[in-house]
């Protein structure tokens, strides 16, 4: 399952880190090539000598070790795996991870690596539910770290709760997971539109709404995690680029359109940006003054609509173009009039009324709407959001685009 994958194991200053003599012989069990980095904690619980014994190779200890830059340097070390894998992951290399810090050889590698990186959480029940460290995961998750657990059960520390290390043989089977699905849309080439557009009034001035393109990043860096070529056609947005994706900035809807025709063809298209619907019909070439005339009256003109024009009929026209709706009331109802009207295969609809924290939030309460039915999703996070609907591109494709159509059923 594993075979020739080359492993960067980094073992952190958690009790768990005295199971990963057995995490590194399951993995190479499978045929993985392991090579470790120990940190001063990790090599409290776990000897070096017992790692480099079930590795068959030396133990990366120390940043500033000379001999093992010269053998090895922390950028070389990221560079020849495939996958870096933390484990376990205590709640101090998460924190480091989220900030960016990098002040030993692990923290190091991490910061360096454009690798996948995956996770194995393991702290006491109480650091875990701890807000610091939900939020340092929710950034760590929204950058593409995958995370693998951690379970629920008795600890070290002697409390119950989530917080102990998968177990060993799980983590092996979550890695090997994920190098299989990164080649599920594997030759499929993906747009997506994120973010508001910026539509000028005057070289200074504009009109935008309120999208963080936080939904539209997630499903991005979620096609691209299944192995699809995606364009990431974006408004401005205070967003890290996600990873492994091709990125379009651009600012109007016009920008946007022809941006996503510039990525045609594709197989895949969603447009999750929340594009305005009306421009300043022509934007004052100088910055309008305050005068004696009082306010200046806007002029507004109709921008084009993405969705529909990428979802029209034609030889270029992707196999399976979803859009988004969002609505204040009768969501479902006004999803289903638009997939009619935008001519696209699929509507999400989302409630973004005030009260629901969904513009802008972490959170995403959605309903697929197919022509054949209505999906409603639990509330989840948009990364969930994401890799679900990502899911559901898969198993539409992989089907020949016949199993498109969602139950009408509501979890
Ligand atoms: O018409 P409405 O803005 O409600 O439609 C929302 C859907 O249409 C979203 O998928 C959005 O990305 C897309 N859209 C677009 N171009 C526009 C307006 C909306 O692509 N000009």
């Amino acid at each position: 399952m594993l075979a020739g994958k080359r492993i960067l194991l980094i073992v952190t200053g958690g009790i768990a880190a005295y199971k990963t003599p057995e995490l590194v012989r399951r993995l190479r069990d499978q045929g993985a090539q392991v090579r470790c980095i120990l940190t001063k904690g990790g090599a409290q619980f776990v000897t070096p000598l017992a790692l480099g014994a079930v590795t068959g190779d030396k133990v990366y200890q120390d940043l500033f070790d000379l001999t093992d830059e010269q053998e090895m340097g922390h950028i070389q070390l990221s560079r020849d795996a495939d996958a870096l894998l933390v484990a376990p992951a205590t709640a101090d290399v998460l924190a480091k991870m989220a900030a960016g810090l990098a002040d030993d050889l692990a923290t190091t590698a991490l910061l360096a690596t454009d690798k996948p990186v995956l996770a194995a959480p393991a702290m006491n029940v109480r650091m875990w539910h701890h807000a610091a460290t939900q939020a340092n995961l929710a950034t760590l998750q929204g950058r593409g770290v995958t995370m693998i657990g951690p379970d629920n059960g008795d600890m070290a520390c002697g409390e119950y709760g989530p917080g102990r290390m998968t177990d060993p043989l799980d983590i092996v089977q979550a890695v090997a997971n994920f190098f299989s699905d990164a080649t599920l849309l594997a030759g499929r080439r993906a747009i997506v539109t994120s973010g508001p557009t910026h539509e000028a009034i005057d070289p200074v001035r504009y009109i935008a709404n309120r999208s963080s393109g936080k939904q539209g990043h997630a499903i991005a860096e979620a096609l691209a995690r299944l192995g699809a070529e995606v364009t990431l056609v974006t408004g401005p947005v205070a967003l890290a680029d996600p990873a492994g994706v091709t990125m379009r900035p651009v600012a109007s809807a016009r920008d946007m359109l022809a941006a996503c025709r510039d990525a045609l063809p594709a197989d895949i298209v969603v447009c999750a940006a929340a594009v305005a619907d009306w421009r300043p019909a022509e934007a004052a070439p100088e910055k309008m003054k305050k005068g004696g005339d009082g306010p200046p009256a806007l002029c507004l003109t109709e921008n084009p609509d993405i969705l529909a024009t990428l979802a029209q009929a034609g030889p270029r026209r992707p196999a399976l173009v979803v859009g988004f709706a969002a609505e204040t009331e009768t969501v479902v109802d006004h999803a289903r009039a638009k997939l009619a009207r935008k001519g696209c295969d699929w509507i999400l609809a989302n409630d973004v009324s005030p009260e629901t924290g969904t513009f802008g939030g972490d959170a995403n309460t959605v309903h697929l709407i197919t022509a054949t039915g209505v999906e409603s999703w639990p509330r989840m996070s948009k990364a969930q959001v994401a890799g679900r609907l990502a899911e559901r591109i898969t198993t539409h494709l992989t089907n020949g685009g016949g199993a498109g159509g969602a139950d009408e059923a509501a979890e």
